[in-house]
């Protein structure tokens, strides 16, 4: 079983790739393929709405995202995290949203569980409107949006590092990333 954790901040050690972590943390004891896919190392340009892949199922641009077509198809589970870029998801996680057009055929996540993770410096910073960019993203490629404790994981953190003096919301993240294995596991036992 593999889990694909998206990471959007171009920011290496920021706070959404260790609430990232956090989440990956149930599935690292269960033993399942982990697969990174961090913004801050990878580059995928934008769409430049050619449309080709409404014919051909593939995107003409190459560069990391093609790493991610493999992975939307072969992972079990997802999680998508992403700093709060003026109310919004990163342009790099937004990026990843559009150049999955050339899927919009095949939907290689359909039926699969995603959790989301959004942190933002301020209170009341957007964290909401970011949620609901992800999970839109989720419904749009057919995959299942699974709750964490309460929601999505929301959390005010601005330095790097600033999350790891919240226990809470790193606990919080945890939970999110064992409710997606569970429900993950239920699918594939119903298969
Ligand atoms: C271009 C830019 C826009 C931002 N916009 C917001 C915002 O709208 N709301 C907010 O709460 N924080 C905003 N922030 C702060 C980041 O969300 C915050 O620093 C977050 O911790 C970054 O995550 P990272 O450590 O993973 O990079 C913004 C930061 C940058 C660089």
């Amino acid at each position: 079983m593999e889990v694909l954790a998206i990471s959007g901040t171009p920011r290496p050690g920021g706070n959404t790739e260790l609430l990232i972590e956090a989440a990956l943390e149930p599935f690292k004891e269960k033993s399942w393929e982990v697969t990174r896919f961090l913004l801050s190392t990878r580059t995928v340009a934008p769409c430049d709405g050619c449309d080709i892949c409404l014919q051909t199922d593939e995107c003409v641009i190459r560069d990391d995202m093609d790493l991610l077509y493999e992975k939307f198809a072969s992972c079990d589970a997802i999680i998508i995290a992403s700093p709060v870029y003026y109310r919004n998801v990163s342009a790099q996680l937004k990026a990843v949203f559009d150049r999955h057009h050339a899927l919009v055929r095949s939907k290689p996540l359909t039926g699969k569980p995603g959790g989301a993770i959004v942190v933002g410096g301020g209170t009341n910073g957007g964290q909401s409107l970011a949620l609901m960019i992800i999970y839109n993203f989720f419904l749009s490629a057919g995959a299942l949006a699974v709750p964490g404790a309460r929601n999505g994981v929301s959390v005010v953190a601005d330095k790097p590092g600033d999350v790891l003096a919240q226990p809470d919301r790193l606990k919080q993240a945890r939970i999110l990333g064992e409710n997606v294995l569970k429900y993950a596991t239920l699918l594939r036992s119903d298969q």
